[in-house]
Order: C-alpha cells, then structure tokens, then sequence
C-alpha cells in the first residue's frame, strides 16, 4: 500500500492572497521572518484580508533563519497566550518550518523538542488549530511538505522533524510574494526546485502520482529561471517558478530525495554552501554519476527534447553565475586544504544521510568521496 500526502486546499496565482478572506474562525497567530515581509507590506495585507474574514490577528516575528528550538518555543507560549484558532505563516522555508512546531508545542505543551525527533513520534494535531502557509521563496515547499528544519543551538544540530500532521492544511502560493526576492537567492532557490523535481523523478520511491509533477516542475524551472533570475519583475516567469516549487514539493515530500541533497546538506554543513547552490554545482556530477544505474534521466531528456541534461544544468548554472566547481565559489572560500581535511569524513556523513536511502543504484562511502572530488575539483 503507498500513500499521496498534500495539502487540503492549494490556492494559487496572482492574488492567491484573497483567499485569505474566505477563512473562517475568530482568532490568527501571523508567524513571519525578520524584516522583509513587513517592509513589502505583506504582513499588513495578511492582517487586513484576515479582518475581512472577522478574524483578529497577533503577528510573532523575528524568525531567524535556520530557526532554533528556543524560538519555536516562545512562539508557542505567544500561541498559548493568545488562543488562535488558526497559525498562518508567511515568509520564506525558515518561518514557515519554525510555524510547524510552534503548532505541535501549542496543541500539547507537556512535549519536548527530542521527543518529537523520532520519525513517527509527533501526536496528532488539530485540536486547536488549523495551518495556513504562504511561501516567500520559490524553493523549500515548506508550504506543501511533511518536512521541519530546526536547529538545537546547544548541540549545533540541525534536525529535520518529519511527520504528516506537519503538512499545511492551506498553502497559498502567490507568485507577489517571491517577486520580492533579489536574484541570487532566485538562482539559488530555484535550483533547489530543480533539485527536488530531479530528485524524485529518479528516486526509487517514485511513482504515477509523483513522476507527472516532477517532470512538470522541471520543464517550468528550464522556461523559467532565467528569466525570474535577470528579469525579476516579470509576473508570468514568477507565477511559473512558485508553482513549479510546489509541484516539485508535492513530489519530493511523497517519495523523498537522493545523493545531491545528501552531499549538499553535508558541504552546507562543513562551509556553509548555501544549500541551493550547492546542489547546482552538485548535480551534473551526481547526474552522470546516477545515469550508470537509472533510465530515468533517459526518459525526462525525451521529454524535454534534451540530448543531456547534466550538460543543460551546466549552461544553465553559467546562466546564472552559478560556478562549476565548489573551488570557484566566491560566498565562502574553500580552500584546497581544508576541503581534503574533511573530504573523508564529509564522505561518510553524506552517505549516511537519510536522502541516500532513495537514490537509484547502490551508491557507496567511496563514491560520495570521488563525486566531492569531481565537484571540488573540476
Ligand atoms: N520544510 C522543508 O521541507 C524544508 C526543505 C528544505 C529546507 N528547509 C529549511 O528552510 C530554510 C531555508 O528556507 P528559505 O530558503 O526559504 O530561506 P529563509 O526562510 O531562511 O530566508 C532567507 C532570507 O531571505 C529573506 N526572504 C525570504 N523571502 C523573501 C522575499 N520574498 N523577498 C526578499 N527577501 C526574502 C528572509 O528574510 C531571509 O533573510 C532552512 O532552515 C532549511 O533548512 C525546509
Ligand atoms: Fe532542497
């Protein structure tokens, strides 16, 4: 038996925001980032459609990125204080992941962060609020996914929390939203999305419910990214990059990743490689590599009319000042040395990271180590 989770309820398209007016409740918590969702005026729009719906607003903000346990902590407690009977969150991956488990922490507040680490372990929620998600980045699907990412500061540790009842019951995918991005976070953002469509096309999880969204995400990240890239007020290649994230989302939340997030988590991690650029370096290497045990990319080539789509990624990436190498990159230096200094041990924990186990072929230790090498050196 297999099972196809997404959101209830999936508006999109310019003023997908409206949809906001047909809610119906009495009380809203706003969880939201730093600045940039004010100062655009979103955050004022959310209050005023949701006052149109009679429903009163608290916003939390202040979402930092890569969100902390600390932080969703306190917003639960602004949770258990104000009584919402719905969370909306409205930002990039970050606000919209920290929202997820403020909603656990509201509904039992008796639970732990490591309890609810476990896959499996989170109890059912819903008994006080319902979730609305309003991505501001077309990249991490947050508003689609199964998926939380929070950091406990303690232990310097990054876990993901994966649990069905996290899945948004609304997402609002308006493409005004991510208009606002500059573009390098473009770039680098929609890449993820290529990643994740990538991804589940050719994991081992895919299937008839997965393969058609996936292969839509990437036709629409090709005829698309660049534009959104150079040309960041152009409405149309915006609306086509947002859905493209959630399509993408749709797929990758159902049946999962493989070995370019594994590695890219792990470069992240060690150097902090932004983690959409990390997998278009990435994945024109673990292409090739993968094309030795899958004919997945066969067939997405046939659909797109490419003769190779590693060597279609690489023009790509030049399209958007993407390097091809990790040497090249100018956010960080990597240097040469301290590359080789963690290779063998960046190589382990890539291959252990839970992405591995979907990725088509039986890829080793050895090989993550010589993909690095190809990435790194060229
Ligand atoms: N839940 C999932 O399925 C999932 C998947 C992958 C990654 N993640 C997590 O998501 C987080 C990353 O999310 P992200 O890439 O969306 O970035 P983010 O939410 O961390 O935001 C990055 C920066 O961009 C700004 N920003 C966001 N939207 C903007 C806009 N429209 N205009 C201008 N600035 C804007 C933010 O204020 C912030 O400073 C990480 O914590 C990552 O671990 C979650
Ligand atoms: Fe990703």
């Amino acid at each position: 038996m297999n099972m196809f989770k997404i959101p209830e309820s999936i508006y999109f398209g310019e003023n997908a925001m409206e949809a906001l007016k047909t809610l119906q409740g009495k009380k809203a918590v706003i969880v939201t980032g730093g600045s940039s969702m004010k100062k655009f005026g979103f955050i004022a729009q959310t209050q005023q459609l949701l006052g149109e719906a009679g429903i009163d607003s608290l916003v939390f903000d202040g979402v930092e990125p890569n969100p902390s346990v600390q932080t969703v902590v306190k917003g639960a407690q602004a949770m258990r204080d104000f009584e919402p009977d719905w969370i909306i969150a409205i930002g990039g991956g970050s606000a919209l992941d920290a929202a997820k488990i403020m909603l656990c922490f509201y509904e039992h507040p008796q639970l732990d962060f490591a309890d609810i680490i476990p896959v499996g372990s989170m109890p059912a929620l819903r008994t006080k609020a319902k979730f609305v998600a309003i991505p501001s980045t077309s990249g991490t699907a947050s508003e689609i996914t199964a998926f939380s990412v929070i950091t406990d500061l303690e232990n310097h540790i990054k876990y993901p929390i994966v649990s069905a009842h996290i899945v948004p019951d609304v997402a609002i995918i308006d493409p005004a939203l991510p208009a606002k991005m500059p573009p390098h976070i473009t770039a680098n953002t929609g890449m993820d999305v290529m990643a994740h469509a990538l991804e589940a096309f050719a994991s081992i999880a895919a299937n008839d419910y997965s393969d058609p969204l996936a292969m839509r995400a990437v036709k629409l990240v090709f005829e698309n990214i660049e534009t959104a890239y150079k040309h960041g007020d152009d409405m149309a290649a915006r609306d086509n990059m947002h859905n493209a994230s959630t399509l993408a989302g749709m797929a990758f939340s159902n049946v999962s990743l493989g070995l370019v997030h594994s590695l890219a988590h792990k470069i992240g991690g060690e150097f902090g490689v932004t983690h959409g650029l990390a997998n278009a370096i990435l994945m024109p290497y673990i292409i090739e590599y993968n094309k030795q045990s899958t004919d997945k990319y066969a067939e997405i080539e046939r659909y797109l009319g490419l003769e190779s789509i590693e060597n279609e990624l690489r023009a790509l990436n030049a399209k958007l000042d993407i390097p091809l190498t990790f040497k090249e990159i100018t956010e960080v230096e990597i240097s040469e040395e301290a590359f080789l200094a963690v290779l063998d041990r960046m190589s382990q924990n890539a291959f252990d990271d839970p992405c591995t186990l979907t990725n088509p072929g039986t890829p080793t230790a050895a090989d993550v180590k010589e993909i690095y090498r190809r990435a790194y050196f060229g």
